[in-house]
């Protein structure tokens, strides 16, 4: 379901301005599953595209099937770019439009580039290219902008990659210089708020609920208003089955449960504590997509507080709250009678 854009106008305006002004470094946006990445960089690549002024690519690198639908942006870039898909040999197409975008802008004519504002969006790209590759892959983004491009005089020169991938941070975090890595959390209560609105949330009791489960998660609201029709139980017997279940029984099976209760207690544990079984399940919790490191600024340069209600610590941080609290009702015994 695609709904109106809301809220983000802090985060849109400081994106409009690298834009204009460049950034000499690729920015990697970061942020847990469904908390609005996408989205954010569509309505950016939208507002720049119109312009002839600007030289805009986005690249959707998880798309499997139809380059076409992956690619937006400029015409001239985007033809480009498709041409450099077709002629490339096989393999799969995340990881042919990464490569392609990167050759594209390193070969592409002055005359398309002098002069003008280049904005490129490589969104979700670390899951197509894998750990291994994602480290090679960003420094030749940092090359791109230093070098390749920075040469045929543009105006300024923009490059954002995206990524939910908590450990292809860790492989980046060793090298500071090459990315500047930005932080995008779930919606703030009064933007999620106007969303649940939009889809027709049917009380403010129930939106309450919603909040204390997601924490500002747009994609989660909009997956409990439309596929669960607002039925939040539902929702997390689901979450249970697909997702809690399987992780807890690793947990149990590799010794780490009196762990998984710290790190319920304090996300932090794992690095304020740090013994190896806390880094074990650390390790687990961030590969599975339930834990996230947090501690870095967000686009507007603040840091997400933390708050202990929706399990977010001053590193660490859920991705949703329901994780924790599903966790929570199994190691409790509470497995057959939940008492949300
Ligand atoms: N500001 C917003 N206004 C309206 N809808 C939004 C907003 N942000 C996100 N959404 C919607 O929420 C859903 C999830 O957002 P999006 O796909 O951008 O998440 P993501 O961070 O890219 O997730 P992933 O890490 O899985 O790629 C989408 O349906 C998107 O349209
Ligand atoms: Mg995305």
């Amino acid at each position: 379901m695609y709904v109106r854009f809301v809220d983000r106008a802090a985060e849109l305006s400081i994106l409009l301005g690298l834009a204009e002004r460049g950034s000499g470094v690729p920015i990697y946006l970061y942020g847990p599953e469904g908390c609005g990445k996408t989205r954010l960089l569509r309505e950016l690549v939208a507002r720049l595209r119109e312009h002839s002024s600007y030289l805009v690519a986005y690249i959707d690198a998880l798309e499997e099937r139809d380059p076409g639908r992956a690619v937006a942006g400029s015409d001239e870039l985007r033809r480009l770019i498709l041409d450099a898909v077709r002629s490339a040999g096989g393999g799969p197409l995340g990881v042919i439009l990464v490569y392609a975008v990167a050759r594209v802008l390193a070969s592409i004519e002055r005359r398309l580039v002098e002069g003008r504002h280049v904005v490129i969006v490589v969104d979700d790209v670390a899951r197509p290219l894998g750990l291994d590759s994602v480290e090679a892959y960003v420094k030749s983004l940092l090359r791109l902008v230093e070098y390749d491009l920075a040469e045929k005089n543009p105006a300024s020169v923009l490059v954002v990659a995206s990524t939910s991938e908590g450990l292809s941070l860790e492989k980046l975090k060793r090298h500071p210089t090459w990315v500047s890595v930005k932080l995008l959390w779930g919606l703030p209560r009064e933007g999620f708020e106007e969303l649940a609105g939009l889809l027709g949330a049917p009380g403010t009791e129930l939106v309450g609920d919603v909040w204390r489960f997601t924490g500002g998660n747009p994609r989660a609201l909009i997956q409990i208003a439309t596929v669960y029709q607002w039925n939040i139980k539902a929702w997390l017997r689901d979450l249970d089955a697909s997702i809690i279940v399987p992780v807890l029984a690793e947990a149990k099976a590799r010794g780490l449960l009196a762990e998984l209760r710290e790190v319920l207690e304090d996300p932090d544990s794992i690095i304020t504590s740090a013994t190896p079984g806390l880094q074990q399940v650390g390790q687990l919790l961030v590969e599975h997509n339930l834990l996230i490191y947090k501690a870095i600024a967000t686009l507007t340069g603040e840091s997400i507080p933390a708050n202990q209600e929706l399990g977010i610590g001053r590193y660490y941080a859920w991705q949703l709250p329901a994780y924790r609290i599903l966790l929570r009702k199994h190691l409790q015994g509470q497995l057959g009678t939940p008492a949300w």
